[in-house]
């Protein structure tokens, strides 16, 4: 049973890069809200919109059939206004002029940052992890994570046919800005032959020619390289690889390929669950928390506590990377 409150009037958008799941934790949000009694306004574009105070208020009707569509239905942005103060003294004074009790920020670690200066201004602020990068503290699961790991696996996968027939090489650039939780995932799910992620060091050239080559000689007649965007150089990469293996050497970056789409089951169950996890902690008076999973558990976490510590590196999946991709120590 949730607790008498004195929320009436919550706000939510989706900000940063979209991920597809965004669209089913707005939807659950709005229905959980609604459940409650709570007038519940879409702010469209993220900061962006609120500072343009591009809201409106969001019924069932306005989230009919979005569980299973990618992207955001609110649209997302980036906003250099928001990192000034004037930007977010302002952005407080149009939640406080449309009565916003709580504010729901549904993105990656900038998005929160924006969201904790909300928050020391006195605004009711709940985070709710949403990025493909899968790159948040306290967390095991953000919402975009898994469905963009199996659009670049599947896109893996395709390359793989294509190479293994012309006997070429393929280095097949990933997202990840800061981190390389997506190439070591499809690394390992695609078979790839190497894994470079910003985390631990990157084979030199040399070292990966040689890598090349050895396995050319044990019989292997194509070759997938996965480089995370985060160590990017991926036109240098294969132009050096061509010339030290004499192999031709295609380059595939798979960008917005890997971002859009329809979002898995877990995606859109997760996000739900989030997106209602969120709803209720406004309602029990809780805010400036991020909404978790991990250990099993969904649960919440400070932001303070997201945006300080430090973002889990599964050591297990780069020693079977290592392991299965025969990428040696
Ligand atoms: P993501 O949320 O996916 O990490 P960004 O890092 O681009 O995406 O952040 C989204 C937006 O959050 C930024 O465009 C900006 O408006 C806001 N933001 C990011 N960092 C800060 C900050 N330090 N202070 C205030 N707002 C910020
Ligand atoms: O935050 C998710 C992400 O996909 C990063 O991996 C990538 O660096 C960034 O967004 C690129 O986004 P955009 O092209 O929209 O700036």
């Amino acid at each position: 049973m949730l607790a008498e409150n004195k929320v009436k009037t919550i706000g939510v958008m989706t900000s940063g890069g979209d991920a597809p799941g965004m669209n089913a934790a707005i939807r659950a949000v709005v229905y959980e809200g609604i459940r409650h009694g709570l007038k519940v306004l879409g702010i469209r574009r993220g900061y962006s919109g609120l500072l343009q105070e591009d809201i409106r208020e969001m019924d069932e009707k306005s989230v009919a059939d979005i569980i299973r569509l990618g992207g955001t239905i609110l649209e997302t942005s980036r906003c250099p206004e928001m990192m000034t103060d004037e930007g977010q003294a302002k952005a407080v004074e149009i939640c406080r002029k449309h009565q916003m009790d709580g504010l729901i920020v549904i993105g990656g670690d900038g998005s929160f940052r924006g969201a904790q200066k909300l928050s020391a201004r006195g605004m009711g602020i709940i985070g709710v992890p949403g990025t493909i990068d899968g790159d948040i503290a306290c967390t095991d699961y953000t919402i975009g994570f898994d469905t963009a790991v199996n659009a670049a696996m599947e896109a893996i996968d395709r390359i793989h046919d294509t190479g293994a027939s012309h006997e070429c090489c393929s280095i097949v650039e990933v997202m990840g800005r800061h981190n390389g939780s997506i190439a070591l995932w499809t690394g390992i799910a695609g078979g790839a032959e190497m894994v470079c992620i910003p985390e631990r060091k990157v084979p030199t050239v040399n070292e990966i020619a040689e890598d090349v080559l050895s396995k050319r000689r044990q019989g292997r007649n194509d070759y997938i390289l996965v480089n995370a965007e985060g160590v990017g150089h991926t036109q240098e990469l294969r132009q050096a690889m061509e010339e030290d293996t004499g192999i031709h050497t295609r380059q595939t970056v798979l960008g917005f390929l890997q971002r859009g789409g329809v979002p898995t089951c877990k995606e859109r169950v997760f996000a739900s669950v989030m997106g209602t996890k969120a709803v209720d902690l406004l309602l029990e008076g809780r805010t400036n928390r991020v909404v978790v999973h991990r250990d099993g558990r969904f649960s919440d976490v400070s932001i303070d506590e997201v945006l300080t510590q430090e973002v889990y590196f599964a050591d297990d999946l780069y020693q079977c990377m290592k392991a299965v991709c025969g990428q040696g120590n």
